[in-house]
């Protein structure tokens, strides 16, 4: 097999990111670049990276399904390999990979879980087959075949027939609380702009890295 990867050589143009554009706040500066990305077909897909205690690391993508001030938050099974990671090493980082925009936004911070109200009102918003589908799987775990997964979809759907589906208790919400938030702009020549928003002694700096 042989992948044509050369062609595939971009040059960034589009814009420029400078310290004087930039909001007073990483979550000012990250809901207008979030505005800007409405016109990707899934801004909120994130990379979600996290780590055993003894460094391993693992990533996958996950939603936002939230983020204010106090960080992004996204929804889980508390029991799947993320769910034991952050459990045991609450860190994490995330990566926006805004590429048709020449843009991402990186992010590192802490983990905590949100409020069983918020992962409530989250859970009331899914639809039914999500909130079944969220009972049926023991997300990360060897499956003997589909036919397991199915069987367990159906004895949810018998379960909770004609009642709403109440959160499980093996689910809920994460919340990703940045120590820093990069936003990454592609330039010509790789002379690319990054801007970072860091927490150094209960306030937040601003850096620009070199690319
Ligand atoms: C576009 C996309 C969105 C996803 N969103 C979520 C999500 O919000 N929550 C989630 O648990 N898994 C989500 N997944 C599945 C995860 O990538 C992953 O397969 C799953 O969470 C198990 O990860 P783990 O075994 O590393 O814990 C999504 C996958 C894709 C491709």
């Amino acid at each position: 097999m042989s992948l044509d990867l050369p062609s595939l050589r971009r040059e960034y143009a589009r814009e420029g990111l400078a310290e004087a554009d930039l909001a007073p706040t990483w979550h000012g500066q990250f809901a207008r670049w979030f505005e800007d990305a409405s016109v990707l077909r899934e801004p909120n897909a994130m990379v979600l990276a996290t780590a055993t205690p003894d460094g391993a690391p693992s990533a996958r993508t996950v939603l936002l399904k939230g983020v204010d001030p106090t960080g992004f938050v996204f929804y889980t099974n508390h029991g799947s390999r993320k769910g034991a990671e952050l459990a045991a090493n609450p860190r994490a980082s995330l990566v926006f990979p805004w590429t048709d925009l020449e843009r991402q936004v990186l992010v590192t911070g802490t983990v905590e879980r949100v409020g069983d109200p918020e992962t409530e009102a989250y859970f009331r918003t899914r639809p039914r087959g999500s909130q079944l589908g969220a009972w049926a799987s023991r997300q990360s775990a060897v499956l003997a075949d589909r036919d397991e997964l199915e069987a367990r979809h159906a004895a949810v759907e018998e379960r909770f027939a004609g009642d709403e589906v109440p959160v499980p208790p093996f689910w809920g919400g994460l919340r990703v609380v940045p120590t820093a938030v990069e936003f990454w702009q592609g330039r010509p020549s790789r002379l690319h702009d990054r801007l970072r928003y860091r927490l150094s002694h209960g306030g937040w700096l601003v850096e620009r890295l070199s690319p």
